[in-house]
């Protein structure tokens, strides 16, 4: 049962519940006599309103016959993009060449969207985004008022259009987005623009980071923000609905921002997988996770990795009741998803979020960004895989035939590839199964010295994943959504608060260090030290350690590693990498690749 925090539902009523109003859902009908005499107000204003809008029409469209770019920047702000990303000489023919496909949709779509899309393009041409006429807070319908779709209550305006409207697109509010958009950036001169097709991701592999830890919270990834909760949910639920509201809006609002995407696109990258969570659309019963703020930092990432050239994988991440129990599905504990008491309501819910978002990413601005959709992040193991392969499905359908023509990516489920060959044939690239390779969570595999962790990376990487992109003996279009640098299981909070790990042999149920030495010389302080005093030996080491990862993953449709961004997990940090000199500047330049022989670490010791 849907709580009011469910803006299908809430599309019937005129209230726009906001995180925590639990069961604000006054119908029009039962509307009280005052009420009635503000919609009579709202009615008159209402008609000056459509004058107004059928003067600026004829305006506009005489305008429009004057201006024919719609819908493309100047040539000196999309070119900035380009700049920031080009230190090396070959890097500054970037973007802001290509023009064309860029304007806003003059097909399909609703009626309302239609006319907002189309008197706004012509009105784009003069005033710059930034100058929107912002509702003041009189203006709020009393319905959207204090609710997140009231612009006037969020914390952040930076690009957010400021003017409030009720336009839904598959009951979704479009509130915040400026009507216009421009496709003609590329994130480096390797890629095309948004606007020209990418090509096939057998010959161009995705080279791409996630932005994890942002919408969908994660433990180890900020844990000033968890001050002893376990997950997104029992944070929620210890701040309770206001204090959540506002520490989530913070950390949406800092967390990420700009820049990021200009140095994403700067080190050589050119997709970003973007996690997210049910919540950004709906809640249901007593969930006190903060209803609806994370989609409009959703949708504003969309626009800044458009804006930067950067192609999107949407990353479904916490599904209604958890699809695997860990707390970055948001409620650690129990999977009630697909199986559990609750698993077939959750599975149909879950259903239900992907028909609203499927239709609202189906618009004509998401086409050239949206470059892949993905339906579920790690369902549990547990789960029978007949039943999983059965909501893929119905998942798929919904999401194809709601419009979005993106393909769709699966989870392995933690099974290994294997597993699905021959499984869920005949959607051809359209659909792409996702693997998650790490060496760390395996006794087996932390124990691999150096040089053989690299030689692993190449090999035995490099044959599951040869295996399962031929769908002869595999699933077929396969890439890796997450990997990192880690070499240890040391990261604070990775194994969870008070575990332990493998490496040093504190983790629970193990009785000797698991580490290549497996003695009393491997610690976590130490495996844990700052970058600032890693040796040449060991960033030499994680360089390669990367590059053999990078190189084998380009084997499949690419690879998005885990993650952009820690407080204090530097080998889980793209952005350490760079700055510690132990990832490539560019992603697409790079000094070493897996037909090279294994270079020498030196005196780097195996146990740290
Ligand atoms: C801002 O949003 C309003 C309401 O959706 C829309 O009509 C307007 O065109 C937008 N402004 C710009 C500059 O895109
Ligand atoms: C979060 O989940 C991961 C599993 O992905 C687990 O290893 C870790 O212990 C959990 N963190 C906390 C703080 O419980």
């Amino acid at each position: 049962m849907s709580r009011g925090g469910d803006w299908a539902a809430a599309s019937t009523d005129h209230i726009m519940p906001a995180a925590g109003a639990a069961g604000s859902t006054e119908k029009l009908g039962q509307a009280s006599p005052a009420r009635k005499s503000r919609r009579t107000l709202w009615i008159l204003l209402g008609l000056v309103l459509t004058v107004l809008v059928v003067a600026g029409a004829v305006v506009g469209g005489l305008v429009a016959k004057n201006v024919i770019r719609v819908g493309t920047r100047p040539a000196a702000e999309s070119s900035s993009s380009s700049s920031s990303a080009s230190s090396g000489s070959s890097d500054s023919g970037g973007a802001g060449t290509a023009t064309s496909g860029s304007s806003p949709s003059s097909t399909g779509g609703s009626s309302a969207s239609q006319a907002t899309a189309s008197s706004s393009a012509t009105s784009a041409s003069g005033p710059k985004p930034t100058e929107a006429a912002c509702t003041k807070p009189s203006e709020i319908p009393s319905s959207a008022k204090g609710t997140w779709t009231d612009p006037t209550s969020w914390l952040d305006m930076t690009d957010f259009n400021c003017t409030f409207t009720d336009e839904r697109v598959g009951g979704l509010p479009v509130v915040g987005l400026f009507s216009d958009w421009d496709d003609s950036a590329r994130a480096n001169p390797n890629v095309p623009p948004l606007n020209k097709p990418w090509g096939s991701y057998d010959d161009r592999p995705i080279r791409g980071v996630s932005l994890g830890g942002w919408l969908s919270l994660e433990p180890f990834i900020t844990p000033s923000i968890f001050d002893g909760a376990v997950d997104e949910y029992s944070l929620c639920a210890k701040l309770g609905p206001k204090k959540a509201a506002a520490t989530l809006e913070k950390h949406y609002a800092t967390f990420v921002t700009e820049d990021d995407f200009k140095s994403i696109a700067a080190a050589g990258l050119d997709h970003v997988r973007i996690p997210f969570s049910y919540w950004a659309v709906a809640v249901y019963d007593d969930d006190p996770y903060v209803f609806g703020v994370s989609w409009r930092y959703l949708l504003r990432g969309i626009e800044w990795a458009r804006k930067h050239g950067l192609r999107v994988k949407l990353d479904m991440h916490g599904l209604p009741g958890s699809q695997n129990g860990w707390n970055h599905s948001g409620r650690q504990g129990k999977v009630d998803w697909l199986a559990g008491p609750d698993g077939a309501t959750n599975a149909k819910r879950s259903l239900d979020v992907h028909d609203r978002l499927s239709r609202f990413f189906a618009q004509d601005r998401y086409k050239n960004v949206l470059a892949f959709y993905g339906l579920a992040n790690e369902p549990a193991m547990s789960l029978d895989q007949d039943a999983l392969i059965d909501w893929t499905a119905q998942a798929y359908k919904i999401v194809r035939g709601n419009g979005v023509d993106a393909p769709q990516v699966f989870s392995e489920a933690l099974r290994g590839l294997p597993a699905w060959a021959g499984k869920l044939t005949g959607y051809g690239d359209k659909l792409v199964i996702d693997v998650h390779e790490y060496t760390i969570f395996d006794v087996n595999l932390i124990k691999l010295a150096h040089a053989d962790r690299v030689a692993f990376a190449c090999k035995t990487f490099g044959n599951q994943i040869d295996t399962s992109m031929d769908p002869a003996t595999g699933f077929g279009p396969t890439m890796v959504g997450e990997w990192s640098q880690a070499d240890t299981d040391c990261t604070e909070y990775l194994n969870g608060v008070g575990n332990g790990a493998r490496w040093d042999g504190t983790y629970s149920g193990m009785t000797s260090p698991a580490c290549p030495t497996a003695d009393k010389r491997c610690s976590c302080p130490k495996a844990n030290a700052d970058p600032s005093t890693y040796t040449s030996d060991y960033k030499r080491f994680l360089l390669t350690w990367a590059e053999a990862q990078m190189d084998t993953f380009e084997q499949s449709w690419g690879w998005f590693y885990w993650t952009w961004k820690t407080e204090s997990a530097p080998l889980w940090s793209y952005q350490a990498g760079l700055a510690g000199k132990f990832l490539p500047p560019r992603a697409y330049q790079r000094s070493w690749s897996c037909s090279d022989s294994v270079p020498s670490f030196g005196s780097l010791p195996e146990f740290y």
